[in-house]
């Protein structure tokens, strides 16, 4: 039982009505007069509101009925409870009052006890009410403050997550390149180009964070082949070539739609538009699009830099070996698009030489690129 007395506003522009209905509950609540509708609605809209409202029907200006309408109109007044206070006696009239909201009906000459029983039993639900909805805001409140708490600890799940897919890419170029900055380079590179080709934001996005798997089979190869400084024999290179499949492998099966394109990108980024590539001998748009982004991410990154058997090319003589490959290695459209964006991809060149410690954070999203998205 709420412990603050409820408030009645009574409503009726005959005192003597208001004088019988006042003895009547003024053990009820606590009580408050209106003569006329002006009046009532005034009343009726200051804070706190009543908690129940006795309506007379009939009166001069406002009637019973516009009164009720006005309040139900208005937010402030629209969920107080109104009784009908009516001679009125047909069923006509006093469905025409309930259609204008009214709760209940009261007939004059007043019967004490029913009178007293209608309005307790309003106030009571309106109480009830009052308490459900308090619970629904706090709960409301509650909600809320949870799911920013859940959400925010699934960005760090996923901040996490993506840094651990970057450390075990890590793993696998470490060999060959132990700062890493040729997988975030060519994660970059994949991400612009793929933004340049039309692929929306969240597709930028895992495209970014699913480039650097695209060498993780290569975990599977033996040293003396990877780490071999003359070129490989043709057992070898088919050994060699085998990292693409395990890639896809030790990938397959997740859940994750980050790890998903991981797993495609492994498996197609050494496929040729010209169907000549491997391991499955895919053509133009039978290779999925992120591992014809790959292919040139890639090829570009590796022709820009120096890696153990070889200097850096030029940017002028990598483009035009990469020009020749047009429509034979690479999706003429992912080349063309890196042509068209060339400066931006020097750019990233430009500040992600030899990255040292931050080049996971980086990959990990976990600095704000420099580049768009
Ligand atoms: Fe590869």
């Amino acid at each position: 039982m709420n412990a603050r007395r409820p408030h009645i506003l009574l409503v009726d522009d005959t005192p003597e009505n208001l004088d019988i209905l006042g003895a009547l509950l003024a053990g009820i609540g606590q009580l408050s007069v209106a003569t006329d509708g002006e009046k009532a609605l005034d009343l009726a809209g200051r804070e706190p509101p009543p908690d129940l409202i006795l309506l007379d029907v009939m009166m001069p200006g406002l009637d019973g009925y516009e009164v009720c309408r006005r309040l139900q109109a208005n937010a402030a007044t629209s969920r107080i409870p109104v009784v009908f206070v009516t001679t009125l006696g047909s069923a006509n009239d006093e469905m025409r009052g309930f259609e204008v909201g009214a709760v209940d009906y009261i007939h004059k000459p007043f019967h004490p006890a029913l009178v007293r029983r209608r309005v307790e039993a309003q106030l009571q639900l309106k109480a009830a009410r009052d308490v459900l909805r308090d619970q629904n805001s706090v709960l409301e409140g509650l909600v809320s403050e949870r799911t920013a708490k859940l959400r925010e600890a699934l960005a760090t799940i996923r901040a996490n997550s993506l840094e651990t897919i970057v450390r075990l890419s890590r793993a696998a170029e470490f060999k060959d390149d132990d700062t890493g900055a040729h997988v975030l380079r060519m994660s970059r590179y994949s991400a612009v180009l793929g933004a340049e080709l039309g692929l929306e934001g969240d597709e930028v996005d895992n495209l970014l964070h699913a480039a650097p798997m695209h060498d993780i089979g290569k975990i599977g190869i033996p040293d003396r082949i990877l780490l071999k400084p003359g070129k490989l024999d043709a057992d070898e290179w088919l050994i060699m070539r085998r990292h693409a499949e395990m890639g896809g492998e030790i990938l397959a099966g997740s859940d994750s739609p980050v790890i998903r394109l991981g797993e495609q990108i492994a498996r197609s980024h050494h496929e040729k538009w010209d169907g000549s590539g491997y391991p499955s001998g895919l053509r133009g748009e039978e290779i999925p699009l992120a591992g014809r982004i790959v292919a040139v991410a890639d090829v570009f990154d590796a022709l820009t830099s120096r890696r153990p058997y070889k200097e850096p090319f030029t940017v002028e003589r990598s483009v035009s070996i990469m020009r020749e490959g047009r429509g034979a290695h690479f999706d003429p459209r992912v080349l063309d698009a890196l042509l068209d964006v060339l400066d931006r991809i020097l750019e990233i060149k430009e500040n992600h030489q030899e990255e040292g410690e931050s080049w996971v954070r980086s990959v990990a999203g976990v600095d704000s690129p420099a580049e768009g998205s």
